[in-house]
């Protein structure tokens, strides 16, 4: 039997076990906290210095949340080459920032750091120094991409995971060793592929993203899709297709079947959905739907030369 309240380091290490094999693994507060609830001075400073947020941002540090995680999202100064009078106004101090700063504004401010990044470095940077999304709060990295930029082949997932959260990089777990996999079968890897996320924090225990936070972070994943150009684009999963295809259809309805994702400069990209590697793993009859989809995509990929 579990003790409740483990006291020796043989029960501490039983009620860890038994933590471990029920899928837990994230260590959260018991009590939930309104991380917008004050703007450290420091916050206040950067919002009455919007120039000085010009530079490149800095990158949070790996270590989780840290002292900062208390902050009220960013002032939205304008990021570079952006008309600064058209960005909403940082939340007065006394006021609760989330009604102060809704999640438009945060959207608004992302469409623009997104749209005023001219290269993938930039987009990165800009999404480095992007506070509007709370998630970037429990995550321990950016995860921003991998795989070769000037691929022609470009594949989307929902958001990291565990490990890609600790490594920085997408679909690095076991679906991304599915998802590589499935790249060999129709002869490409990741020097050949360019695969990133619509979701580019982890969300705390793997849960679903809120249609708020993906709101916020469309505009990111749109810009790079537009950055990388890739010939083709496959969705992985519900979420990327309903997302970045305009369309609220299921995904076992979509997938298999050429959809189109438009870019903000009006690239028309043909984009092909498909399941995600995590449901194969958890539904392998369903692989050979995949599999087809692929030599879809390996077809396509020839006709366009
Ligand atoms: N699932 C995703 O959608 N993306 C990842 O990077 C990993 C798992």
């Amino acid at each position: 039997m579990i003790a409740a309240s483990p006291n020796t380091p043989a029960e501490i290490a039983e009620l860890l076990a038994f933590y471990a094999s029920a899928g837990v693994d994230e260590a959260l507060e018991d009590a939930p906290i309104n991380r917008f609830a004050e703007v450290r001075p420091k916050q206040a400073e950067r919002a009455s210095a919007p120039a000085a947020r010009e530079s490149t941002p800095p990158e949070r540090p790996a270590s989780g949340p840290g002292p900062d995680a208390n902050r009220a999202p960013q002032r939205p100064a304008a990021a570079p080459g952006l008309d600064a009078s058209k960005v909403p106004d940082a939340p007065a101090r006394s006021m609760p920032a989330t009604a102060a700063m809704p999640d438009e504004a945060q959207a608004l401010l992302a469409r623009q750091m997104a749209a005023s990044a001219s290269t993938l470095d930039e987009l990165r940077q800009h999404m480095a120094g992007f506070d509007g999304c709370n998630l970037k709060f429990t995550a321990k990295n950016l995860v921003f991409a991998d795989g070769n930029p000037n691929a022609e082949l470009m594949l989307v997932g929902e958001a990291p995971g565990r490990d890609e959260d600790l490594e920085g990089l997408p679909f690095v777990g076991r679906s991304g060793r599915l998802l590589d996999r499935m790249l060999a079968a129709i002869g490409l890897d990741r020097n050949s592929a360019y695969i990133a996320n619509v979701i580019p924090w982890r969300p705390p225990g793997n849960r679903t993203p809120t249609p708020h936070e993906t709101e916020i972070c469309r505009p990111f994943i749109e810009r790079q899709i537009e950055l990388v150009n890739p010939k083709v684009l496959v969705n992985l999963g519900g979420p990327s297709a309903k997302t970045l295809l305009n369309t609220t259809e299921g995904i076992l309805r979509l997938r298999g079947n050429w959809r189109t994702h438009t870019t903000a400069s009006g690239t028309i990209i043909p984009a092909m959905p498909t399941l995600h590697p995590a449901y194969l793993l958890r539904t392998p009859a369903h692989k050979k739907l995949a599999w087809r989809d692929f030599l879809e995509v390996k077809a396509k990929l020839r006709a366009l030369g």
